[in-house]
């Protein structure tokens, strides 16, 4: 929407769990506006639809499976293996996440540590790893981090992601500045409330959903073509002076509620814990 095919015609892009959800819609969008498009995941299959998808609408786009973004070897590699296909990555989006809902108290130190891996650790391998490709070749690359609002405000049964993200945020403000010496932008996307599968799949519980969109003063949930033109023009020229910024799309959730998950707290804690055994399936 408001994009032309030229918006993005210089730019190769790099988006991390770009199989499905918003990752899926980013790269469709980036495409339309003229980047050709990688992504990378654990999972081929999902990976390989995705470019189908922009193929057969005109775009180029080509995946790496296996990408394991908790290991930097991995990422190494896999970047090789797209820039061998599509020539230098020019830019990034750290999307792939882990997440679930629980009660803090029944956390082990291995879930803390499945959520912190994927969220921070390999937000930071894929940057470090691109950053280290761009500052060599002098080229002013652009990242984009996908955070969310509970960043800053912390959120009730989702510590070890808060935690991640919070990170993510650092990294993005703290790079932001360190590497503006090589022309190098970083900013992110803070979303509320998308209904994509992997996450609804974690984080709604069956028949939340109306109560969560009643709490969104925009009262509904967003539509993934509206992240994919906001990060199309945080990855474009137009957002050339734009860098170590957060950007907010949640219908004015956060404003209005503050902490995502903190709404649970007013239900029963055993209610709460049946629910989140139920969400996981156990
Ligand atoms: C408590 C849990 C748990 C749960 C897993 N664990 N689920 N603990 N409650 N619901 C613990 C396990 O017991 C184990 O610890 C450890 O976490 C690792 O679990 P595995 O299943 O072995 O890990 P793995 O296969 O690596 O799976 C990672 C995962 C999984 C993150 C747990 O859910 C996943 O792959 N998710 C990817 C998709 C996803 O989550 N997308 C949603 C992102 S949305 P022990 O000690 O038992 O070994 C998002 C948006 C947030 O982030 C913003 C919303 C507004």
């Amino acid at each position: 929407m408001g994009f032309t095919a030229d918006t993005l015609d210089a730019e190769t892009i790099l988006i991390t769990g770009g199989g499905g959800g918003l990752g899926r819609a980013m790269a469709i969008g980036f495409a339309a506006a003229g980047a050709k498009v990688a992504v990378v995941g654990r999972r081929e299959d999902p990976l390989k639809e995705t470019v189908a998808l922009i193929t057969e609408a005109g775009g180029t786009a080509a995946y790496s499976a296996g990408f394991d973004v908790r290991d930097p070897a991995a990422v190494e590699a896999g970047v090789t293996v797209i820039e061998d296909q599509l020539g230098p990555v020019t830019g990034l989006v750290n999307n792939a996440a882990g997440n679930f809902l629980a009660c803090t108290e029944d956390i082990s130190p291995n879930g803390f540590n499945a959520i912190v891996s994927i969220v921070l650790h390999g937000s930071f391998h894929c940057t470090s790893t691109l950053g280290k490709r761009w500052i060599e070749r002098g080229h002013a690359g652009r990242v984009l981090s996908i955070v969310t609002t509970y960043a800053w405000t912390g959120s009730a049964f989702v510590v070890p992601s808060a935690c991640a993200k919070a990170g993510v945020l650092a990294m993005t403000r703290s790079l932001a500045v360190e590497w503006a010496e090589y022309g190098i932008r970083l900013n992110a996307i803070a979303p509320g409330p998308f209904p994509t599968k992997g996450a609804f799949a974690k984080l709604m519980p069956p028949g939340m959903d109306e109560e969560a969109k009643a709490a969104i003063p925009l009262k509904r949930f967003g539509k993934p073509d509206e992240l994919a033109d906001l990060a199309t023009y945080l990855m474009s020229d137009m957002a050339a002076y734009v860098t170590g910024e957060v950007v907010t799309i949640d219908g004015g959730e956060w404003l209005a509620n503050g902490q995502e998950f903190g709404r649970f707290t007013k239900y029963p804690r055993d209610n709460v814990k049946a629910i989140l055994k139920q969400i996981r399936g156990d």
